[in-house]
C-alpha cells in the first residue's frame, strides 16, 4: 500500500489568488455533461503558478484573457493543473472540460442516481466538476448556467436566485442562477432532472417572503408533509433563539436514493438522502421522524454556521459541524423533552464517540493531520465537538454565551473562520458585560487538540456534624495515538446531594482545570450521608470512575431531580448486572434490587412521563459494555444481554401488562403525541416476548401489518432476537407490505441481516443477491452490511468467516465508493480488545483487506488499524 503524504494544520497558507467571480456553464449530454467555467483571478504576488484540482476530468481547452494555452504552458497530473505562466494583473482563466456522470458511483461531484442529476461537493468533490483550487478559503459570487434536455431535465437548480431561463432549440432549454452570497466550491449545488415539487412559504421575522420548495421523484409527493413543516420549525426557532433569519428568497431540499451521508447544506439548494425527507406516520417510526426533524434542522442551521461563516481549510471541520450539532440538540429539546434528548445523546456518544476515542482512529475534535478528509466526518468533530459547545455554554450560561455568538457572527461573517476565532469571539462577547470569563481560555482550548476521553477519579467523604460532604476529583487521560502526553482538561462539573426525599441544598457547578481538585458541598448536619449526584445533565464529556454502592445507586434512581442523573444511576447498575452475567456469575442482590426500583417506577411513570420513563428504563448499548470488559467477549456480552431482558420480562411481567392495557390509548395518537406509550409499548413487547409470552408475540405479530410503523418496528425488534415461528411471518409480511418502497425496505434488510440464525452468513449472501437489494445505495449496503456486523453470533463467529466475509465486502465496495467503504472498515478498529484467538482471525481479514488495491481513503483506515 502506497502511504499518501500527510496533509498538516501546520503547513497552512492561504492561496496565491483570490477568486471573487465564477461563472459555470453546464451542459448536460445524454451521455457524458461538459462544464466550461470562467473564473476571475487576482494574483496576490506576482508570478505564483496558478494550482488547480480536477479529478477525472477531460480537458478539453484551456485559455487565459481569451488566449488558448498551448499544450506546452499546462500540465495535469495527479489530479493537479498547473499553468507556470500567469499575468501579474487580474486575468480570467475559461476552462472547458467534459465529464462523465452517468458511470460515476463514488457519489462524489455530479452522478446519476434514478435518472437524476445531482452533486456532493463536500468536502473535495467540485474537482471532480471543474479545475478550481476547491479549498474552502477561496470565496467567489457564482453565476451558473444549466443547460439539458427539456424532457428528461425539466428542473433544472443551483445556489441562490433563478435569474433567467431560456428555450434551447426545440427539445433543450437553460436555466441560469446567481448566488449573491460568496461560498467556497464545496457549497455549490446542482440538481437535473425529472421532479415533482411541493411548495410552500414562510415568512421571516422582517419580512422577507421565502418561497420553500422540496423536491422528490413522482409518488412521493405524499411524504413530504413532515419535512416541509420542520423546515418552518427550523426557520422560526433559530430567528426566535439566535436571531438568526434566512437570507435568500428561495430555499430548496432536493431527495436524493444514492446518497453517501445524510444531507448536505448546499447553500439554499439542500440535498438529502431520500430517507431522511421521505417521510409519515404510516412509513416511518416516531425516531426517524425525530430524526428527519432534526436533520432538517441541521442543514437550514448551516446556513449561518457553516454556509455565512464557513472553515479556513477542512481541519476547522468542527467549526461549523459541532456547532451545528450543538444547534440541532438544543432545537430537539426546546420542541420535545430536553432530559429524554440528554440521555439519546449521551447515550449515543457513549456507544460511538467514546470508543472511537479509545481505539486505533482516535483523532481530536481539531486533527492536526491528516490523508483523506473524508475519514474525519466523525463522531468526534460531530458529537465531541457539540460537547465542547456545550460546555461553553454551561460555563457562561445562555446569555453571556449568545452574547458570544452574535460576537462571532458579527465578526465573521462572510468569511473563512477558525475555531480558535470562534473560541475567542465567544470570549470577547461574553464579557462585554465586564466580568471576567470565569475559566482558564488556554486551558479550555485544549480540548480541541487532546484526543481522548478524560477519566475522572472521585473519592467522597461525608461530615456528620457538618453536614459537608469533600469530594476529591483527580482528572487523566490516557495515551492516544501519536498523543502519549496529555494535559489537564477545564471540566465544568455539575453536583448536588441527594438524600431519599430528592436534592439537599442548591447545585454546584464547580470548574475544575488542573489534575486535581477538592471541592465541598453542604447538606443537612447530623444525617445519614446523602449520595453523590455528580456530572448532572453529563455537564462535561468524560468517564467518572467513583465506587458507589448499591444504596446510593438506588437513592439516585428513585429521587434524583435531574432526569439525567437518574437514567445514569441505572445505567450504572445495569452494566453491573450485564457485565457479572457476561462473566458467569449472577449479582443477586444488585438485579433483585434493580427490579423492585425500576417496578416502582413503571408504576408511578406510566400515567405520566411515559417518554421519560421509556428512557430511564432503556439498557445500555453494546458498545458500552465493551468498554468495560477486558478481553472483550462479543457472545458472553450478548447472551448476557439476552438473558437479561428474559429475566425482565419474567419479573416484571405484571407491571409490563398493566403497562401495556394503559399505552395503548397512546397508539393512535399523531407525532409527537403518543410517542412516550409507543415508546413503552416497544420496551414492554420485547421483554415479555424475550420471557416467552405467547400473547405478546400474537400482538406483535398483528401490529406489523398496522397503521403505525413505530408500532411495526418495535414488534419486529422485539420478535427478531427470538428464534420463533411469528419472527419469520412478522419479516415475511413487513417485506410484502414494503417491497416497492425502498427507504422502508432497507430497515427490513437490516432486520434481516441481523436476526440470529444458524446460517447467518448464508442469509446475508442472500440478501446481496436479492432482486431488491441495490448495491449501488449507500442505505442498502449499510443495512446490509450494517446489520451483518450487529450480528454477533454470526459477524464474531470464532473461525473468523465473519470477519473474512466482511474484509472482502468493504474492498468490493471501495472500488465503487470510497467514502462507503472507508466508513464501513473502521468495524475492524475494536480488534485490539479481543481475546487472542480472535485478535488473530481479525488480524488475518485486515490483512486480507489489506491486499486489495485500496483507495486512499480505505487505505488510510486500513493504516490506522495495522500500526
Ligand atoms: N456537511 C454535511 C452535514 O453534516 C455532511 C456531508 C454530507 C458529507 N455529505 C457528505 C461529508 C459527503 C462528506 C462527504 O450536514
Ligand atoms: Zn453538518
Amino acid at each position: 500500500m502506497a502511504a499518501v503524504a500527510p496533509i498538516r494544520l501546520a503547513d497552512y497558507t492561504p492561496w496565491a489568488f483570490q477568486l471573487p467571480v465564477i461563472e459555470l456553464n453546464v451542459d448536460v449530454q445524454s451521455n457524458h455533461v461538459v462544464v466550461s467555467s470562467r473564473l476571475e483571478l487576482t494574483p496576490q504576488s506576482a508570478g505564483a503558478p496558478l494550482l488547480l484540482r480536477g479529478v477525472d476530468l477531460t480537458i478539453e481547452s484551456l485559455a487565459i484573457d481569451d488566449v488558448p494555452l498551448e499544450p506546452s504552458e499546462w500540465s495535469y497530473r495527479e489530479g493537479l493543473l498547473t499553468i507556470n505562466k500567469t499575468p501579474a494583473q487580474p486575468f480570467v482563466l475559461a476552462t472547458r472540460c467534459r465529464i462523465d456522470p452517468y458511470n460515476n458511483s463514488s457519489l462524489e461531484g455530479l452522478y446519476a442516481s434514478c435518472g437524476l442529476l445531482s452533486t456532493q461537493c463536500e468536502a473535495e468533490g467540485f474537482r471532480r466538476i471543474s479545475l478550481h483550487p476547491d479549498r474552502p478559503d477561496v470565496l467567489s459570487q457564482w453565476r451558473v448556467r444549466i443547460e439539458a434536455p427539456r424532457g428528461s431535465c425539466p428542473v433544472l437548480l443551483s445556489n441562490g436566485n433563478p435569474i433567467g431561463t431560456e428555450a434551447v432549440g426545440t427539445d433543450r432549454h437553460a436555466v441560469t442562477w446567481d448566488d449573491p452570497f460568496p461560498k467556497p466550491s464545496y457549497l455549490f449545488a446542482l440538481v437535473a432532472g425529472d421532479l415533482r415539487e411541493i411548495r410552500d412559504r414562510y415568512t421571516t421575522s422582517s419580512g422577507r417572503d421565502v418561497a420553500l420548495r422540496l423536491h422528490v421523484e413522482a409518488g412521493d409527493e405524499a411524504f413530504t408533509a413532515h419535512a416541509m413543516a420542520s423546515l418552518k420549525r427550523s426557520m422560526a426557532w433559530d430567528e426566535s433563539v439566535y436571531n438568526l433569519e434566512y437570507d435568500l428568497d428561495e430555499y430548496n431540499i432536493v431527495a436524493v436514493r444514492h446518497f453517501n451521508m445524510g444531507a448536505m447544506e448546499n447553500k439554499s439548494l439542500n440535498i438529502f438522502n431520500s430517507k431522511l425527507v421521505l417521510a409519515d406516520a404510516e412509513t416511518a417510526t416516531d425516531a426517524e421522524l425525530e430524526r428527519i426533524e432534526s436533520v432538517i434542522a441541521h442543514e437550514y442551521f448551516h446556513n449561518w454556521s457553516g454556509n455565512r461563516i464557513t472553515c479556513r481549510d477542512w481541519f476547522q471541520l468542527s467549526l461549523k459541524e459541532g456547532l451545528t450539532v450543538f444547534r440541532d440538540q438544543s432545537f430537539t429539546a426546546d420542541l420535545h423533552s430536553e432530559s429524554v434528548k440528554r440521555i439519546e445523546d449521551v447515550s449515543m456518544l457513549r456507544n460511538t464517540q467514546f470508543r472511537e476515542d479509545a481505539g486505533p482512529t482516535a483523532h481530536p475534535v481539531k486533527p492536526a493531520e491528516y490523508q483523506a478528509i473524508d475519514n474525519f466526518y466523525t463522531t468526534t468533530i460531530y458529537e465531541k465537538g457539540a460537547e465542547l459547545i456545550r460546555m461553553l455554554h454551561t460555563l457562561l450560561g445562555e446569555t453571556r454565551f449568545m452574547r458570544g455568538m452574535a460576537t462571532y457572527v458579527s465578526r465573521f461573517d462572510g468569511t473563512a473562520a477558525t475555531t480558535e476565532d470562534f473560541v475567542q469571539a465567544i470570549a470577547d462577547g461574553a464579557c462585554a458585560d465586564g466580568q471576567p470569563l470565569g475559566f482558564d481560555l488556554a486551558k479550555f482550548r485544549q480540548w480541541y487538540h487532546q484526543a481522548g476521553t478524560p477519566h475522572l477519579e472521585v473519592k467522597r467523604s461525608w461530615d456528620d456534624a457538618l453536614g459537608q460532604m469533600t469530594v476529591q476529583m483527580k482528572q487523566s487521560t490516557s495515551a492516544t495515538p501519536g498523543q502519549p502526553e496529555k494535559q489537564p482538561l477545564v471540566l465544568p462539573l455539575a453536583m448536588a446531594l441527594v438524600g431519599p426525599e430528592g436534592r439537599v441544598g442548591d447545585e454546584a457547578l464547580v470548574v475544575m482545570d488542573g489534575d486535581t481538585m477538592t471541592t465541598t458541598l453542604q447538606g443537612q448536619p447530623n444525617s445519614p450521608a446523602p449520595a453523590l449526584s455528580f456530572l448532572r445533565r453529563f455537564s462535561a464529556p468524560l468517564i467518572v470512575q467513583m465506587d458507589q454502592s448499591l444504596q446510593e445507586n438506588l437513592q439516585l434512581f428513585s429521587a434524583d431531580d435531574d432526569p439525567f442523573s437518574r437514567w445514569d444511576a441505572g445505567q450504572r447498575l445495569a452494566r453491573q448486572v450485564l457485565l457479572a452475567r457476561a462473566q458467569g456469575g449472577c449479582d443477586q442482590a444488585v438485579e433483585a434490587a434493580l427490579i423492585e426500583a425500576m417496578q416502582q417506577r413503571i408504576t408511578a411513570g406510566q400515567a405520566t412521563d411515559r417518554a421519560d420513563l421509556a428512557a430511564l428504563l432503556s439498557l445500555p448499548g453494546m458498545a458500552e459494555l465493551e468498554a468495560l470488559q477486558s478481553p472483550v467477549d462479543p457472545l458472553a456480552l450478548y447472551d448476557a444481554m439476552r438473558s437479561w431482558t428474559a429475566e425482565l420480562g419474567r419479573q416484571l411481567q405484571v407491571p409490563l401488562r398493566q403497562v401495556l392495557s394503559v399505552v395503548r390509548h397512546d397508539w393512535p395518537l399523531a407525532w409527537p403525541a403518543g410517542q412516550g406509550g409507543r415508546a413503552l409499548t416497544g420496551l414492554a413487547w420485547r421483554w415479555l416476548a424475550a420471557a416467552g409470552d405467547e400473547e405478546v408475540r400474537r400482538e406483535a405479530l398483528q401490529a406489523v401489518s398496522g397503521s403505525s410503523m413505530t408500532l411495526a418496528r418495535s414488534a419486529l425488534r422485539a420478535l427478531q432476537p427470538l428464534e420463533v415461528e411469528e419472527r419469520d411471518q412478522a419479516l415475511a409480511c413487513f417485506y410484502d407490505r414494503w417491497q416497492n418502497k425502498p427507504v422502508i425496505l432497507d430497515a427490513w434488510f437490516a432486520l434481516e441481516a441481523s436476526a440470529p440464525r444458524l446460517n447467518g452468513l448464508e442469509r446475508v449472501q442472500q440478501l446481496l443477491e436479492h432482486p431488491r437489494f441495490d448495491p449501488l445505495a449507500p442505505n442498502s449496503l449499510r443495512a446490509v452490511l450494517g446489520g451483518f456486523t450487529a450480528n454477533v453470533t454470526t459477524f464474531h463467529a470464532v473461525d473468523g468467516s465473519g470477519y473474512r466475509f466482511m474484509a472482502e465486502q468493504v474492498a468490493a465496495v471501495d472500488a465503487r465508493n470510497p467514502i462507503t467503504a472507508s466508513r464501513m472498515a473502521k468495524v475492524f478498529s475494536r480488534c485490539g480488545s479481543y481475546g487472542p484467538e480472535r485478535q488473530r482471525v481479525m488480524r488475518e481479514a485486515i490483512n486480507l483487506l489489506a491486499s486489495y488495491p485500496l483507495s486512499a481513503n480505505t487505505a488510510e483506515v486500513v493504516q490506522l488499524l495495522n500500526p
